[in-house]
């Protein structure tokens, strides 16, 4: 197959993408030969950005399509969500295989969108660890068109419960790929920072990245973050260790920022905002004015700290919205951030390309590049501008050099003189 006349995604030009055996053989400065419209492994892109596939690095995939059972948050505050889903646990005894129905689900959205990485959280506080064997499950059909990645994600606490710590072991054994974690939801501060240390213990001794639910609270005290950090700095891990959420750090002085943003750099830890999802959850105890609830993500960006975005939900008892797709994502984290200049929006695709492949530990095998497994999008825009701007839609989504999704622009009859 060769791809004509691509726009890479941040450089000028037009380049042929040749792809054989499933593999990028060649990228060249596009050849005018005039003649390869009639060939069925000739696409004419006509200049439309090709880039690697987007990266969802932070769903859950265990709770997807669940709003409004057994009933809707009224808050929409997290405290909330994390309620209603113990209650759904209680009374609705789903089995494995409608775990893994909804799951496909909104994976079916996420590739639809261009998605071909994916990490997510899987609550592991079920004894019977349901929602973890169904997502292993899902992990192995899926493979051949995206990856997962799987966190043993204790959602009601490693210290609230007493079989909370052995079941987050046994899902490790049994093949997630991340620690999970939630401070902010223990009993007491001293809790929270035993379940940081406890998580990094868990990743070095079964081999396995982090990714923690760190400060997903408006309270400027909650400073687990620093515990994560400085933590992961002391055992030489930073690249291995991501914190999501992290929206205290919005409440935080100046000062103390400062502070958090040098041990932050000389770790080397990942960062994932869900604009999205904190918009809608936080600031719900707030009288006006109202926080908006997102981490630094311009400060962070601008300190050479990795940050990437994320949906967090589609339809769950912590947000009833989301389809999977991470283009309005981003579209809501630029205004929600300030980062509606040219620079911000001109290097946007970053935050859920790229960025998200570093957190996730995807390393040289992720990229368009010559030698790499054919893993791409085309997308219908001109230029990285108009990409934002429009939110335009993906066109292709190649996987091992096979199209396996492919979307028509929507057509749009003007029947206005004046234009
Ligand atoms: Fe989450």
């Amino acid at each position: 197959m060769i791809l004509k006349n691509a726009k890479l995604y941040g450089q000028d030009g037009r380049w042929d993408i040749h792809i054989e055996v499933g593999t990028i053989q060649t990228i060249k400065p596009a050849a005018d030969t005039g003649q390869s419209s009639n060939n069925n492994d000739v696409i004419d892109l006509n200049g439309k950005i090709v880039l690697p596939p987007y990266v969802e690095p932070h769903i859950h995939l265990d709770y997807v399509l669940t709003a409004g059972t057994p009933r809707w948050s009224q808050s929409g505050s997290v405290f909330e969500g994390i309620e209603i889903w113990s209650e759904r646990k209680q009374l609705i005894n789903e089995s494995k295989q409608d775990i893994k129905d909804r799951a496909l689900k909104a994976i079916k959205m996420q590739l639809q969108h261009g998605i071909q990485h994916v990490r997510t959280h899987v609550d592991v506080g079920d004894p019977e660890l349901k929602g973890l064997k169904a997502l292993l499950e899902v992990k192995e059909e899926i493979k051949p068109w995206l990856d997962l990645q799987i966190v043993a994600f204790p959602q009601e606490g490693l210290y609230t419960k007493p079989d909370a710590e052995e079941l987050l072991v046994k899902a490790l054994e049994m093949g997630a790929d991340v620690v999970g974690g939630i401070p902010h939801y223990e009993l007491t501060r001293e809790d929270g920072v035993r379940s940081v240390i406890r998580a990094l213990e868990l990743a070095n001794k079964y081999d396995k990245l982090v990714d923690i639910h760190c400060d997903e609270i408006d309270d400027d005290q909650s400073r687990y973050l620093e515990v994560l950090a400085g933590e992961a700095l002391k055992l030489g891990m930073g690249d291995r260790v991501t914190a999501s959420h992290t929206t205290a750090m919005a409440s935080y002085s100046n000062a103390y920022t400062y502070k958090l943003f040098q041990t932050l750099k000389k770790a080397g830890i990942h960062f994932v905002a869900l604009p999205k999802a904190n918009l809608h959850l936080q600031g719900r105890f707030d009288s006006h004015p109202v926080r908006r609830g997102l981490t630094r993500v311009k400060e962070m960006l601008a300190e050479g700290i990795n940050v990437s975005f994320g949906l967090d939900s589609i339809m769950d008892p912590w947000y009833p919205l989301g389809n999977g797709d991470l283009m309005s994502v981003v579209d809501v984290g630029l205004h929600a951030c300030h980062m509606t200049d040219f620079n911000h929006i001109v290097k946007a695709l970053d935050l859920i390309t790229t960025n998200g492949a570093k957190a996730l530990g995807l390393k040289g095998e992720y990229g368009v590049k010559e030698g790499n497994q054919a893993n791409l999008i085309v997308i219908d825009a001109d230029d990285e501008y108009e990409a934002i701007r429009t939110q335009a839609p993906v066109l292709y989504s190649i996987r091992n050099g096979e199209v396996i999704v492919e979307t028509k622009p929507v057509e749009t009859t003007m029947n206005v003189s004046i234009f």
